[in-house]
């Protein structure tokens, strides 16, 4: 299975690379290819119109400002399904493209253990182990996994209503949903902060697909040394060495 998986990513990124660039310049490295790109801001696009149209649904008395950019109310209610529905198949195609590097490791397990000291210890690089993504990225990665099951399975529960699945089902598929939601929002509000001014440098890998060699092994050594074959802490203390001379 995981060849298939794999076989049809490798199709995917080829063609998705024939009509896109990815320019990687000297003392950079290629980061995340342009299908991965296209399908990252496809799903951002689909959670942000589904959240605010589901918003005004959930809402209306607080968020009913909200419903107007949708054209009304009704046809809020009316998109909010589908927009989930893009949501989930674009997630859906993210997570076959993300199963390799997404997987736990004994590494993710002591990166988790650590947190504390990762982020305010002092310390200026990541641990050595950590590869492509750290444990905190895969962490959030399968709790969207999980979401978008519970907002598919509840979702066409609500949209079909009481007179398909009975009173009980919708009750509780509007609580999971709304929990779902919720865990979701909070996970992205992180998200949206460490890609961009939380760790500097990370912004421009979803946008021109390319990352810093600096950035790579401040926050992805093992990956750094798999793609340059370089020690990371070396380089890193050779870069601080050019630099305050
Ligand atoms: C304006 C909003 C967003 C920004 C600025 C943003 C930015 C980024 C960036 C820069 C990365 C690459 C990180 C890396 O290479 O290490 C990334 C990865 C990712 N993004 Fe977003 N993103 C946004 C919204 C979203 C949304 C709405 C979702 C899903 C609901 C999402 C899901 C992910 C996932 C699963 C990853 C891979 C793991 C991770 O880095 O956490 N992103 N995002």
């Amino acid at each position: 299975m995981g060849t298939a998986i794999e076989r049809f990513d490798d199709k995917a990124r080829r063609a998705f690379d024939s009509f896109g660039r990815t320019e990687v310049y000297r003392g950079e490295l290629l980061r995340h290819p342009v299908y991965t790109r296209v399908l990252h801001w496809a799903v951002a696009l689909f959670f942000f119109l589904a959240l605010f149209s589901g918003f005004g649904i959930y809402l209306p008395w607080l968020f009913r400002w909200f419903t107007p950019f949708f054209g009304g109310g009704p046809l809020a209610r009316a998109m909010h399904p589908w927009f989930g529905l893009g949501f989930v198949a674009c997630f859906g195609l993210q997570m076959l493209n993300w199963l390799k590097p997404m997987k736990w490791t004994a590494a993710d397990s002591a990166w988790t253990r650590n947190i504390g000291k990762i982020f305010w210890g002092g310390e200026k690089l990541d641990p050595p182990d950590t590869g492509f993504f750290n444990a905190g990225q895969k962490l959030q990665f399968w709790e969207i996994v999980w979401g978008s099951v519970v907002y598919l399975v509840t979702g066409i529960i609500l949209w079909a209503g009481a007179s398909t699945f009975g009173r009980w089902p919708v009750a509780i598929s509007y609580v999971l949903h709304d929990i779902s939601a919720v865990i979701m929002l909070g996970g992205i509000f992180i998200h949206i902060y460490l890609s961009t001014i939380g760790e500097p440098g990370t912004f421009q890998a979803m946008i021109r697909g390319a990352v810093s060699e600096a950035w790579a092994w401040t926050f992805h050594p093992a990956w750094y040394k798999e793609m340059t074959g370089r020690d990371p802490r070396q380089a890193y203390e050779e870069a601080r060495r050019t630099r305050d001379r």
